[in-house]
């Protein structure tokens, strides 16, 4: 409950505009603790940096709720411009895109064009060997989002395309099992937008034990899961569960974000597991930072002691 209060007060105050305009101005050297860099060179460098201890990347290009239908274009194309500099540079590229920054939700030529850049994004990382995942975003989202995933996996396949389920949504183990016929590469994580208690459990305990629930049963149905969480309790019983089960170590792996519990990345690695680390880059990073700041209230403290240093 207290958790769900901080973060709401987090998300509402980040939300104001004065509050954006001061943190843009004095937070890019505190962002950078969770943002690789605004390029997709420095991006790239925090790949191989994180290739040597083991532990794989998710490359994801900073970018919301852009508005006209050219900029989510232009946004395809910056995200393909990082597809081929990580193909250039020797590293099978795996993206993450919302569909929100490349345009779903806004019809072009009789098309979503989410769905148009998406397809876009996809077929170059194809070519590449690689991997484009379908980031979840806020409620009104994930109908749409679902449903062009399943196009989606129909035209590239379900080994160049995933997506994400959230475990604090109602309704999330029946979006899981309705996937099934498509053995699809799940990410599941908590979630992390400001939802009513009309859709999501308000309860972090049960949007926990719903998460159990979604990793045990899409690791039961043999599919590939991405256990996207810095909750040690359940990445514990998470590999107790596979072990228990005879769910080998690579029929899943766990994901954490750029810059959190690096301790914890390394460690599993070095256990043998797969340990993919969420890359965000680019110069629109306040939105992200923000939610990273609604989660705890460690990664505040961290802000303002950044902030009262000048
Ligand atoms: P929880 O919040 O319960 O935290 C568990 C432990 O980890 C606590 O000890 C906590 O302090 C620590 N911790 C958590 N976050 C931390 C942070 N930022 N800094 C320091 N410590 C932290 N969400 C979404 O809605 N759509 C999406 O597509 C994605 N994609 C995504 C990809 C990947 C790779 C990850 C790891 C997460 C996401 N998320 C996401 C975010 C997710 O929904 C959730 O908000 C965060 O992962 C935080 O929740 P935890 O599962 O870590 O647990």
């Amino acid at each position: 409950m207290i958790d769900q209060l901080y973060r709401k007060v987090v998300l509402t105050v980040a939300g104001q505009k004065a509050i954006e305009n001061a943190v843009r101005a004095r937070g890019w050297g505190m962002a950078q603790r969770f943002v690789a860099g605004e390029t997709p060179q420095t991006a790239i460098q925090a790949v191989h940096d994180l290739n040597k201890d083991g532990i794989m990347a998710n490359l994801d290009l900073l970018g919301e709720f852009i508005e006209s239908p050219a900029q989510c274009t232009q946004f395809a194309d910056n995200v393909i411009t990082m597809l081929d500099a990580a193909h250039a540079d020797g590293i099978t590229p795996y993206v993450s895109i919302k569909l929100s920054s490349v345009g779903q939700g806004k019809t072009v030529d009789g098309e979503d064009l989410g769905l148009t850049n998406a397809r876009r994004i996809i077929r170059r990382a194809k070519e590449y060997g690689g991997f484009v995942c379908l980031d979840m975003e806020d409620h009104p989202r994930v109908d749409q989002t679902l449903a062009q995933f399943r196009t989606l996996v129909g035209e590239f396949g379900g080994q160049h395309v995933g997506t994400v389920l959230q475990s604090y949504l109602y309704r999330t183990e029946e979006d899981r099992a309705s996937l099934d016929d498509l053995k699809p590469n799940l990410r599941i994580v908590k979630g992390a937008y400001l939802e009513p208690e009309t859709v999501a459990y308000p309860q972090k305990a049960d949007v926990d034990a719903a998460y159990r629930r979604l990793v045990y049963a899409h690791m039961q149905a043999g599919n590939y899961v991405n256990v996207a969480t810095h909750d040690e309790s359940i990445i514990h019983d998470v590999q107790m569960y596979a072990l228990a089960h005879g769910i080998s170590k690579d029929a899943f792996e766990f994901q954490m974000l750029y810059g959190i519990r690096r301790d914890l990345q390394r460690n599993l690695a070095a256990a043998g597991y797969r340990v993919r680390a969420y890359i965000p880059y680019g110069r629109d990073w306040y939105p992200y930072f923000s939610r990273r700041i609604a989660e705890t209230p460690r990664n505040a403290m961290f802000v303002l002691r950044g902030m009262l240093k000048g």
